[in-house]
């Protein structure tokens, strides 16, 4: 019940001034446009991924991701050793995020396709490869798997766009991109 009930009891019925209506019309025309750049983005924009999503348990892809790693590590870095793994050109490459890594450190070889399989163990995530600008929300449960064929030899760094706790701002992981004919 309002305090100082509308002195008209048809509140709702007045005339409305010219330029309101100007203006509800100027946001209504502004809404289709943007409508219609939805549609004409997602057709032109080249900013969509080739990416399907499915359902996973995060148990299984934790242990996906471990057999990967166990099959195709070539070498360990830093003081915490997080392996390198190597995947076959053509094959699977699996990225998994938990509080605060991305794991494992990838190494692709220029201009083969992978499948790049991600997924979060625990909390929503964001995979942000840089200098790129390719970003990719990730959930737990919800596996992307993205086909990429890398273009240009390099290090780059993933990082999580997704506030995701204390650790957020040192969540990070790498992959690199190797020449084949140079042999890593
Ligand atoms: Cu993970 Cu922010």
């Amino acid at each position: 019940m309002a305090i100082h009930p509308p002195a008209s009891r048809i509140w709702w019925n007045e005339p409305v001034a010219k330029a309101e209506l100007v203006w509800i019309g100027v946001a209504f025309v502004w809404g289709l446009i943007m409508f219609a750049m939805m549609i004409y983005w997602h057709i032109y924009g080249q900013q969509n991924l080739s990416t399907t999503v499915g359902r996973i348990d995060p148990a299984v892809f934790e242990e996906r991701t471990n057999d990967f790693v166990a099959k195709y590590q070539v070498r360990e870095e830093g003081d915490t050793g997080v392996p390198v793994v190597k995947p076959e050109p053509g094959g699977d490459a699996y990225m998994l995020a938990r509080t605060f890594e991305w794991w494992p450190i990838l190494e692709l070889e220029k201009g083969k396709p992978y499948r790049l399989h991600i997924s979060s163990l625990d909390l929503q995530h964001g995979f942000s490869l840089l200098p790129v600008n390719m970003n990719i929300q990730v959930h737990p449960g919800l596996e992307h798997i993205v086909t990429i064929t890398p273009l240009e030899v390099g290090s780059y760094g993933v990082v999580c766009n997704e506030f995701c706790g204390l650790g957020h701002h040192v969540m990070t992981g790498r992959i690199y991109v190797v020449d084949p004919g140079q042999g890593g």
